[in-house]
């Protein structure tokens, strides 16, 4: 059994088979996109236990009774901070790699809700962008922090 995005399924497949065959062919759960098959571009970041992680590496057999999060699950109406920040800022440009940035900021905002500019930049480095829209993801980083900052005080 696997918790995705807060509902049960059994691994009724190979328990090889890549997590983002899983949700994408298995369960038409399609946010989460596939770009290098090879846990290099990010472009299939989901989270698992809440850390950012490559679904098209990670075999469904290793996450049973795991929690896993999709861009789908991220928020219930699209409303995270993050989600808010990439509207206001027109972040994606085709957008393909962009449910990917969302999550893996996503967890990196949880682990450090007040990042420096460094910090984004390293956290963010090994999602790539083949439209090059890096400024105005780290501005909306920078902008969703804020907005965290000010719900919690
Ligand atoms: Fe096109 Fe990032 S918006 S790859």
């Amino acid at each position: 059994m696997i918790i995705i995005n807060g509902e049960k399924y059994q691994i009724d497949v190979d328990s090889n088979m890549p997590l983002l065959w899983f949700l994408r062919d298995r369960l038409e759960i399609t946010g989460t996109k596939f770009g290098c098959g090879a846990g290099l571009c990010g472009a299939c970041t989901v989270h698992v236990d809440g850390v950012a992680t490559r679904a098209c590496v990670t075999p469904v057999g290793a996450l049973a009774d795991k929690k896993v999060t999709t861009i789908e699950g991220l928020s219930v109406d699209g409303d995270h901070p993050l989600q808010k920040a990439w509207v206001e800022n027109n972040v994606p440009q085709c957008g393909y790699c962009q449910a990917g940035q969302i999550m893996n900021a996503a967890s990196f905002l949880q682990q450090n809700p007040t990042p420096s500019s460094d910090e984004i930049d390293n956290a963010m480095q090994g999602n790539i962008c083949r439209c090059g829209t890096y400024q105005r993801i780290k501005k909306a980083i920078a902008d969703a922090a804020d907005e965290l900052a000010k719900e919690v005080s």
